[in-house]
């Protein structure tokens, strides 16, 4: 593994490695979804990608994660009018490597210009822009992006043509669904015309914000990828492997983007899942000879490697180790005692949890889907 980690201020800007021959301002229908499946097999087609997580998806988790079996990553959201005002934001929350790839770096933006300015500084050092067109939280209203563009679809369309025209690296957007499935349709055509060379289909509506509580509707995403001629993705309903396999077969889609899954279970692109799973499978399931706390370790190696922020360390912590802490409960209140984290610290709590002797396997099925990654690229 490269020990350089990479941030926008200081390295260099370089010709992105897998960019686009040339900008694509050829818009015209057919060319523009030849030039788009052109660049995604050129990227390899990945399958299994990691979803946009705010906090979540960073460069230590993402790396985690693509070990694992996932193929591609999309950065968290970054928010483009702050990126391109504040050198700390920027060294802060948009790290890469060179064997972080390929990526996506996504943006929330209302305004085409500051987008612009965002996009220019990441596009040497990854192979998509996003536009996040998804996000239904309350501060996306305050803010006016995300989900709540879908009230005003001519911004939409200047945020994209504005990237798709000026941008050596392809666009892309990462969409809920309208309560119409008609509305969905005309918007993804909308959004491919305007210059969108790929698109993630969240298959849930702005209300419906919880994923636990509301199914995604893969009926509504397989009727978008009919309806548009570029490369798409599908969110929402992937708990293991078996998910994964029936979505892509359902839909017609490229790849699948998990988030929620991921953070508890960064291996499930290997074909590994949490006991949760396992009785509801068909087949049986075997140890699969690797624990969360073993992740956790993998993780904070990584984090040594690659700093980030220490609220997101400790947000993986709890969610990684989440099923210790449920047997363990006095160490979890011990982890948040602690106003300030160190490694030490982290790394002696593992260790206590090992001494306890219990484990908590992920599983695998002892017949694998030949969707499974084989085995772990390290
Ligand atoms: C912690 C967390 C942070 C998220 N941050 C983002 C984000 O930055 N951008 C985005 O488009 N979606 C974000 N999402 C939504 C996910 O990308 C995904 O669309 C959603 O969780 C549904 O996928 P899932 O069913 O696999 O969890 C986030 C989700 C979670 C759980």
């Amino acid at each position: 593994m490269a020990q350089t980690q990479i941030s926008v201020d200081s390295n260099p800007p370089q010709d992105p490695p897998c960019c686009l021959d040339s900008p694509p301002r050829d818009l015209t229908a057919e060319s523009h979804a030849d030039r788009a499946w052109a660049y995604w097999k050129k990227m390899g087609r990945p399958r299994f990608l990691v979803a946009p997580m705010v906090d979540n998806s960073e460069l230590p988790y993402r790396l985690l994660c693509r070990k694992y079996g996932a193929e591609a990553a999309y950065t968290p959201m970054l928010h483009s009018r702050i990126f391109t005002e504040t050198e700390k934001y920027r060294k802060e929350e948009f790290t890469t490597c060179e064997e972080d790839r390929p990526l996506f770096v996504q943006f929330c933006a209302h305004d085409p210009d500051v987008l612009l300015e965002a996009a220019r500084k990441v596009e040497p050092y990854c192979d998509y822009v996003d536009i996040n067109l998804g996000c239904p939280q309350r501060i996306a209203r305050r803010g006016y992006y995300g989900a709540f563009l879908m009230d005003n679809l001519p911004l939409v369309k200047s945020l994209v043509e504005k990237l798709a025209l000026n941008l050596q690296v392809p666009v892309s957007c990462k969409i809920r669904l309208f309560p119409d499935l008609e509305d969905t349709l005309k918007y993804a055509r909308m959004l491919e015309e305007a210059g969108c060379s790929l698109l993630a289909v969240h298959g849930r509506t702005r209300d419906e914000k919880d994923g636990k509580k509301f199914r995604a509707d893969w009926k509504a995403i397989k009727a978008v990828k009919d309806a548009v001629k570029i490369p798409v993705l599908a969110n929402g309903n992937v708990r293991h492997m078996d998910d994964v396999k029936d979505c892509l077969e359902e839909t017609g889609v490229e790849g699948v983007l998990s988030a929620e899954t991921l953070l508890e279970n960064p291996a499930v692109f290997a074909g590994f899942r949490t006991a949760e799973w396992v009785s509801e499978s068909e087949g049986a399931n075997i140890d699969g000879k690797l624990d969360q706390a073993d992740l956790v370790v993998e993780y904070l190696k990584l984090c040594e490697k690659y700093p980030v922020p220490w609220r997101m360390i400790r947000s993986h912590v709890h969610k990684l180790l989440g099923d210790w802490f449920r047997i363990q409960p006095h160490l979890r209140e011990e982890l948040n005692k602690q106003s300030i984290l160190t490694f030490e610290f982290l790394y002696d709590m593992v260790d206590r949890l090992r001494a306890t002797g219990t484990r908590i396997p992920l599983y695998l099925k002892d017949t694998q889907s030949e969707l499974t990654a084989p085995s772990c690229t390290d």
